[in-house]
Parts: structure tokens; C-alpha cells; sequence
């Protein structure tokens, strides 16, 4: 028999609605929020990553799907937002749209060890914000991230955010933390002392003891940002305040990919346990540029969507609470049911019926099992009379109804 691999998920129809109904909110923020849905491969060159993401991330060391066919080397996208820039630039969206607001769901690859919020593959609910650097729209997308998380019903998580500054500023960072480790390297963990000489920042966010202690006793003060990257955050924080969206100020927080300039944010939920981000996000200013485009701002976020359903506190049952489901006792009722199934989903009224030629109970317990709202019950005595036998599932009622004003009767009927 063969089985799903490691890290991959089966969303059966239970969780599919869960699902729907997340995406469904989604978009409705996302389209209050006038962002428009951009659909992109899930396959791309893998140099677009190491580009975008850069050479030394884990993502890009350790994580990534690669396909080499012959010369190409492909990679299935561990992530939205590389792929969301090279489409900006490839279709030359500078010039028909200048600045542009995308949101975009669907897949992400990353090879990593499976764990609880943890796959191989996971879905993303994420957007972008490309041509501009008003602190205004990184304001506007932490509360639009906050917005979104209430939609979804969840509580109890805590955002977090931080600025790396601009390019200059990032590299003031890692020289100053470079001087300050420099004598304790011996006492770094493992990761954080290949980490110290390849990407010094993320020794910032290591959950390991022996590293944290080195960070805490590192006096973070900003100190490292340019007038205007300080101007800038304490605008972004301005508009967060005046917004009244709750959040942390964390100086450790420097998020895994290097694209990174000024704001980061991240957004955890204690429910979530070791990999406790719900979401992340922040600017990326140079990357456009980067990647052989135009000299265009950005900013934007993402949600896991797998986790966000482990947080999600008000998981949606299935509720068929419009179906309707057809009964046909003998065969010429059979003949009847099938029309009137026609009928019925031609009138946009949702419907099915029984396939499995149970008894009449059996066809009961099934309709039940559906949570169909009425049951339509079609027998000998019935096609006689020109009637259909109606029973309301929630209040137990049953009625004959004459065909012809059946159809009238279940439109009109909403209760
Ligand atoms: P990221 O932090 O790598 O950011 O991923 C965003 C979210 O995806 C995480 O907070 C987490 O909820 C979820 N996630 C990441 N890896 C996994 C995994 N292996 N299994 C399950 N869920 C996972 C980005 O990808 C950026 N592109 C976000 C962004 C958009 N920044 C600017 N624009």
C-alpha cells in the first residue's frame, strides 16, 4: 500500500471546509484591503532562490526541492515571495501599475525534518506590496495580519517586530556583532558558530541556551541604524500605535532570509508549541533591484496556513445547511428523482440523492449524516398523487408537497 511521504498532508472533506472557510475570509480582507490575487508556478529557476533568499539560509543550504533536467535546475518554491518579484519584473508591472498590492495561497516546498507545524509541504496566505517605502504600508500590513487573524476567530497571539535597517545599517549590525562575539566564539552552539562566519544575524534569533546567554549579555540599542532607518520605525510604530495594533518591539528578531531591509515582524501562538510562528513578514527594498529589476520598495507577509488551522479555535463543521437530498423508493420514483435532481441544481438549489440503493431508513440515516436541511421522499404513492413527501431534518415536520410547486416551495422556503 502505498503511503503519503513524510511531511505531506491528506486535507480530507472534514478539513477542506476549514480550509474554504480560512481562504474565503482571506480574500474578503484581502480585497477590503483593495489587494488583488496574483497565481504564479509553483516551480521556478532554483537560482531565483538563491538569489532572492540568499546563498547561506538554511532554506537555500538545506530545504529545497531541486529538479536538475539536463542543464536546468529547478526548485519547487519554498517560499511566495521570490516568485512574486520575478513576475513584477518579468511582466514589467512598473510601468502598467507602478505601485501594486498582491495576495496570493497556495503550496510551498521546503525539505525539512517533519514535525508538529512543521511539513514538507504547507500552504501560504500571503501578500506583497510592491513600489513603495511609506512606513504607511508596513503599518497597513501588520493590521491587516492582525485583522486577518481575528477573522480566522484566532486569539492569544503576539506580534512581533523589529528593524534590521537598511543594507548599510545590516552590515554595521553584523560587523558590531561580530566584534562583540568574536571572544566567545568557543562558547556559541554548533550552528551558531558556522552561522557566525556566514550569517551572523540569525545567531539573534537561536533558540539554543548556549547562545542566547551570549546574546542577552550584547547591549542592542539601535545603535547600528542610520537617522532615516530610525525616523522610519518610529514612524511605522506611530501609525501601529494610532492603529492600536498590540505589538512587541524584539531587537533579536532578524527573520531566516536575507532579503530583509528596515521592518521585520513575526506572529506567534503559544498554542503552536517549538515552531511557534503563525506568520512573518517585513520589507525588502533592495531585492527587486537584486534581481536585475527596477529600484522599487517592497513589503509584505506570510501565514502558514496549516498552523493557523492549529490555532483556529472555531473549526467549522460541515454543515450542508442547504442540501437538499432525494429519496426515490422503485424504480420509476428512481427515473422521477433523477429529473427532479436535475430540476433542482439547475434552480441552484444544491442536491443529491442516494446512490447506494439503501433502505429507507438507511437513505434517512445518510441524509442525516450529510446534515441535508430538507429530505425529499419520492415512492409509488407519491407519483400517483403527483406529490413529493418533504421532510424539514431540523424540525422533523413532513408534508406532501405537489410537484409543480416544489420547486417554489424549497426557493422560498429559507427557513
Ligand atoms: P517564512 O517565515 O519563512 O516567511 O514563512 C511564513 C510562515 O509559513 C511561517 O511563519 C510559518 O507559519 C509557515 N511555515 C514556514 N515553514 C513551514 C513549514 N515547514 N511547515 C509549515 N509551515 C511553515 C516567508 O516565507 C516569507 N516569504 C514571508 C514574506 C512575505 N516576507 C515578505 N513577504
Amino acid at each position: 500500500m502505498f503511503k503519503k511521504i513524510a511531511g505531506t498532508k491528506d486535507i480530507l472533506p472534514l478539513e477542506a471546509t476549514q480550509w474554504q472557510s480560512l481562504e474565503d475570509a482571506a480574500r474578503k480582507i484581502f480585497e477590503l484591503y483593495n489587494y488583488r490575487q496574483i497565481r504564479l508556478p509553483a516551480i521556478e529557476e532554483a537560482a531565483l532562490f538563491d538569489r532572492s533568499l540568499g546563498d547561506s539560509t538554511e532554506i537555500v543550504q538545506k530545504q529545497m526541492f531541486l529538479i536538475k533536467h539536463g542543464a536546468d535546475v529547478f526548485a519547487l518554491r519554498p517560499e511566495g515571495t521570490a516568485g512574486v518579484v520575478r513576475a513584477y519584473i518579468e511582466n514589467q508591472l512598473d510601468k502598467t501599475e507602478g505601485f501594486i498590492k498582491f495576495y496570493y495561497t497556495g503550496p510551498m516546498f521546503r525539505l525539512e525534518r517533519p514535525q508538529k507545524g512543521r511539513l514538507r509541504q504547507f500552504s501560504h496566505i500571503g501578500c506583497e506590496a510592491i513600489g513603495s517605502a511609506d512606513p504607511a504600508i508596513d503599518a497597513e500590513l501588520i493590521s491587516l495580519a492582525d485583522c486577518l487573524l481575528t477573522e480566522f476567530g484566532i486569539s492569544g497571539y503576539k506580534i512581533k517586530i523589529n528593524t534590521l535597517g537598511c543594507a548599510k545599517d545590516k552590515k554595521a549590525l553584523a560587523d558590531f556583532l561580530r566584534k562583540s562575539l568574536s571572544k566567545e566564539l568557543g562558547k556559541l552552539c554548533a550552528d551558531c558558530k558556522i552561522r557566525y562566519k556566514k550569517n551572523v544575524l540569525r545567531v539573534l534569533d537561536c533558540k539554543e541556551e548556549a547562545s542566547r546567554r551570549l546574546v542577552r549579555a550584547i547591549k542592542l540599542d539601535q545603535g547600528h541604524l542610520c537617522a532615516d532607518c530610525r525616523d522610519n520605525f518610529l514612524e511605522v510604530r506611530r501609525y501601529l500605535d494610532n492603529l492600536k495594533v498590540g505589538y512587541e518591539f524584539d531587537p533579536l528578531l532578524v527573520r531566516g532570509l536575507d532579503y530583509y531591509t528596515r521592518t521585520v515582524f513575526e506572529i506567534s501562538h503559544p498554542g503552536l508549541g517549538a515552531q511557534d510562528a503563525v506568520g512573518a513578514g517585513g520589507r525588502y527594498d533592495n531585492l527587486l533591484k537584486e534581481l536585475g529589476g527596477p529600484d522599487q520598495p517592497a513589503c509584505g507577509f506570510a501565514f502558514g496556513v496549516e498552523r493557523l488551522l492549529l490555532v483556529a479555535s472555531q473549526k467549522s463543521e460541515v454543515t450542508n445547511k442547504d442540501l437538499v437530498f432525494l429519496i426515490a423508493l422503485g424504480d420509476k420514483a428512481k427515473q422521477e428523482s433523477v429529473k427532479l435532481l436535475d430540476a433542482l441544481r439547475k434552480n441552484n438549489i444544491s442536491a443529491d440523492t442516494d446512490y447506494e440503493n439503501k433502505s429507507l431508513k438507511g437513505a434517512m440515516r445518510r441524509a442525516n449524516d450529510l446534515k441535508a436541511k430538507f429530505v425529499l421522499i419520492i415512492g409509488d404513492d407519491e407519483l400517483n398523487k403527483n406529490v413529493v413527501t418533504l421532510k424539514d431534518m431540523q424540525s422533523g415536520s413532513q408534508e406532501e408537497v405537489k410537484m409543480d410547486g416544489l420547486l417554489g416551495r424549497l426557493i422560498n422556503n429559507d427557513t
